[in-house]
C-alpha cells in the first residue's frame, strides 16, 4: 500500500504528479492557509506531510499524527516546527537549504539598492504628479558602492549576498555565533562584536534563523547605535527585529531607511504602522520567489518525502 501525504496548500500540477508517483495524496487545494481543525484531522491518518513556513507544527500537532514519519517543509527556516518534539517521536524534519541560497540573496541586494536609492518613494512621486523638474537635491539616497556592509550572520545567504557586496567594493563587517577565518580571507572581511558592527556600518543585513535567543536582538539600545544615516535590512524573521522600536527609530529619523521582507506577525494589514513610513521598502515575505526556485523547493520536499518514506535518508535532514 502506497504511503499517504497531506500537502498544505495548492502546488504546481507537476510536483503533485510526482508526489502521486509513490504516495496517496491528498491537498488542502487553496492558496490560503489550511484552517487548523482541519490540519488536525487530516494528519490523523498520513505518513508524510508537506508543509509550509505558515503551519505550527507543534506538539498538538503531533499528539493528532498516529503514523506520521516524516514533517517536510518547504523553506529553510523552521521556527514554526517543535523539532524536538519531533524527534522525540522519532519523526523526520527536512528543510529546503540550498536552492533558495542565491534568489534570497539577490531580494536581500534588491531591498540594499532600492532602500538606498529609494526607488518605491521616487517611483510613486512621479506616479503622484509630484515630478516638475529635475532639482539638486531631490530624492536624494546613499551610496551604495563603497560603503559599509554590516552582515548579522554568516550562514549560506549571507554568503551570498556577501559575493554580491564584493562587487560594488563594500567595507565588509559580521558578526556571528563562530568565526569563519577561511571566509575571511576569501571575501576580506573582518569580524566583529555586534556593538561595532551596528555602529560602524551603513547597512546591516539581518540574516540568521529565528530562534527565542534571537527574539528582539535588534531591540532600542542596538538601534540606536545605529547611524543616522544607516539602513537595516531584514530578509531573515521578523522576531529578530522589534518592530516598534524600529517604527520609532523610521519615524524620528533616528536611522534612515529599513527594508523589510518579514514580520513578526506575518501578514500585516495595510494599517500596520510600518508601512505607512516613507523611509520602509515592505515585502510581503518574497525571499526565495522566483518561479524556479519555488519550484526546485517544492521538487526538495518531494524528493525528501519519498527518500524518508522509502527508508532511506532525506536530502536535507533538519533532525
Ligand atoms: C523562507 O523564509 C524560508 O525560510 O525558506
Amino acid at each position: 500500500m502506497k504511503p499517504k501525504i497531506y500537502v498544505t496548500r495548492k502546488l504546481p500540477e507537476s510536483v503533485i504528479t510526482k508526489l502521486k508517483t509513490f504516495s496517496e495524496v491528498s491537498i488542502w487545494n487553496e492558496d490560503t492557509p489550511v484552517p487548523r481543525e482541519v490540519l488536525l484531522r487530516e494528519v490523523k491518518e498520513v505518513d508524510g506531510l508537506f508543509c509550509l513556513l505558515t503551519e505550527d507544527i507543534d506538539k498538538e500537532l503531533f499528539m493528532h499524527a498516529n503514523k506520521l514519519k516524516v514533517v517536510a517543509s518547504m523553506a529553510v527556516g523552521f521556527n514554526n516546527i517543535d523539532v524536538n518534539e519531533a524527534t522525540k517521536r522519532g519523526i523526520r524534519v527536512t528543510n529546503t537549504p540550498g536552492v533558495l541560497t542565491e534568489t534570497t540573496a539577490d531580494l536581500t541586494f534588491a531591498l540594499i539598492m532600492a532602500t538606498a536609492r529609494r526607488l518605491v518613494e521616487a517611483s510613486d512621486y512621479l506616479r503622484e504628479g509630484k515630478w516638475k523638474t529635475w532639482s539638486p537635491m531631490q530624492l536624494t539616497g546613499q551610496d551604495i558602492y563603497g560603503a559599509t556592509l554590516g552582515m548579522i550572520g554568516m550562514g549560506r545567504i549571507a554568503q551570498a549576498v556577501v559575493k554580491r557586496a564584493r562587487g560594488f567594493n563594500m567595507n565588509i563587517i559580521y558578526h556571528n555565533r563562530s568565526r569563519k577565518p577561511e571566509l575571511e580571507s576569501k571575501y576580506e572581511m573582518e569580524f566583529t562584536d555586534l556593538s561595532t558592527l551596528l555602529k560602524e556600518s551603513d547597512f546591516v543585513c539581518v540574516l540568521i534563523p529565528y530562534s527565542l535567543e534571537v527574539h528582539h536582538l535588534i531591540g532600542e539600545k542596538e538601534i540606536e547605535m545605529m547611524k543616522n544615516s544607516s539602513i537595516l535590512i531584514n530578509t531573515a524573521r521578523g522576531g529578530i527585529v522589534d518592530e516598534v522600536a524600529l517604527y520609532h527609530a523610521l519615524k524620528n529619523k533616528q536611522i534612515w531607511a529599513a527594508g523589510l521582507d518579514v514580520f513578526e506577525k506575518e501578514p500585516v494589514s495595510v494599517d500596520y504602522p510600518l508601512l505607512n513610513l516613507p523611509n520602509v521598502i515592505t515585502l510581503p515575505h518574497i525571499g526565495s520567489a522566483s518561479k524556479g526556485t519555488r519550484l526546485k523547493m517544492a521538487n526538495l520536499v518531494v524528493e525528501n518525502l519519498q527518500r524518508v518514506l522509502t527508508g532511506e535518508s532525506p536530502l536535507t535532514a533538519v533532525n
